[in-house]
C-alpha cells in the first residue's frame, strides 16, 4: 500500500467498511498488519489456475491438445542439456506448479557492472549465497502477466526467453543452473508458444474489488 505498516493498518481502522469485514472474518474489528497479512494470504491461498492446454496434454492424454510447435517447445523446457527450465520451474509427474519454491538468482536486474540493483533474498537472511536471488514464480498464466521479473523489466516472453538464451547477465552469484544455451530462433518462438499453453481457468473472484 506504499505506505509504513502501521500507516496502512490505522488507515484500515479508518474505515467502517473494511472494521466490519474484519469483524466478521477474525471476529474482532482490530486491525493489525498480521490480521492483514493473514486476509491477503487467504485470499491468494484462493487464486488457483488450472485446466489449462498443458495440463491436458501432459496428465490427461489429450495428444492434440498442444500445437506441434508447443510439443517442441515443452521438450526444449524439460531438456537438461536444452532449455532446462524445469529444473527450477518444476513439472512433476502428476501436477506441475512451475515453481520449486526457491530463490535463484538468474542475474535479472544486473547492469553491465555486474553490480546488484537490488540485493533480492539477501535482505532478509544476510546469506552471501542469496545475493540477488529471487523466488522461482510459477509460469502458470505467465503469458497473461507481464511485464517480467521482479523488477519488470523484461516487456514480452520473447524477452524473456532471449534473456536466458544470452546465459542471464553474468554476477558473482549467479546460479549454476543458469548458463548459454544455444537456442535456434526457432528454438525460442516454440517456447514462448508452451508458455502460452500454460493460461487455464482462474477464479472469477480474482481481480480488483468491484471488477467483474
Ligand atoms: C536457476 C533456476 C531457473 C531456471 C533454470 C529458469 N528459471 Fe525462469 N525464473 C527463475 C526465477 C528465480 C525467476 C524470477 C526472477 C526475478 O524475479 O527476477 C524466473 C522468472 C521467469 C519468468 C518470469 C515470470 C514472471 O511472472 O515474471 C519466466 C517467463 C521464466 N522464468 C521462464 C523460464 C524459461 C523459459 C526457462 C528456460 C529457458 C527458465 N525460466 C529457466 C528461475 C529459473
Amino acid at each position: 500500500m506504499s505506505q509504513a505498516h502501521q500507516g496502512a493498518a490505522a488507515k484500515l481502522q479508518g474505515d467502517s467498511e473494511y472494521r466490519a469485514m474484519f469483524q466478521s472474518a477474525f471476529g474482532r474489528d482490530t486491525i493489525t498488519i498480521e490480521r492483514i497479512e493473514n486476509a491477503l494470504a487467504s485470499f491468494e491461498r484462493t487464486i488457483l489456475s488450472g485446466n489449462s492446454a498443458f495440463d491436458e496434454y501432459e496428465y490427461q492424454g489429450h495428444r492434440d491438445a498442444l500445437s506441434p510447435a508447443q510439443i517442441r517447445g515443452l521438450a526444449l523446457f524439460k531438456d537438461p542439456l536444452k532449455g532446462n527450465c524445469a529444473a527450477c520451474h518444476t513439472i512433476g509427474p502428476h501436477y506441475a506448479l512451475f515453481t520449486d519454491g526457491e530463490f535463484h538468482n538468474t542475474g535479472e536486474g544486473v547492469g553491465d557492472d555486474e553490480q546488484l540493483a537490488d540485493l533480492g533474498r539477501f535482505q532478509v537472511t544476510k546469506i552471501d549465497a542469496d545475493m540477488g536471488a529471487f523466488k522461482t514464480p510459477t509460469l502458470r498464466n505467465v503469458a497473461v502477466n507481464g511485464p517480467y521479473m521482479h523488477d519488470g523489466k523484461l516487456k514480452t516472453l520473447k524477452d524473456v526467453v532471449d534473456f536466458y538464451a544470452g546465459g542471464g547477465n553474468s554476477n558473482p552469484h549467479l546460479d549454476k543452473r543458469i548458463s548459454r544455451v544455444a537456442l535456434s530462433g526457432r528454438d525460442r518462438s516454440d517456447l514462448v508458444e508452451f508458455l502460452k499453453s500454460l493460461t487455464g481457468e482462474i477464479p472469477s473472484s480474482v481481480g480488483p474489488p468491484g471488477g467483474d
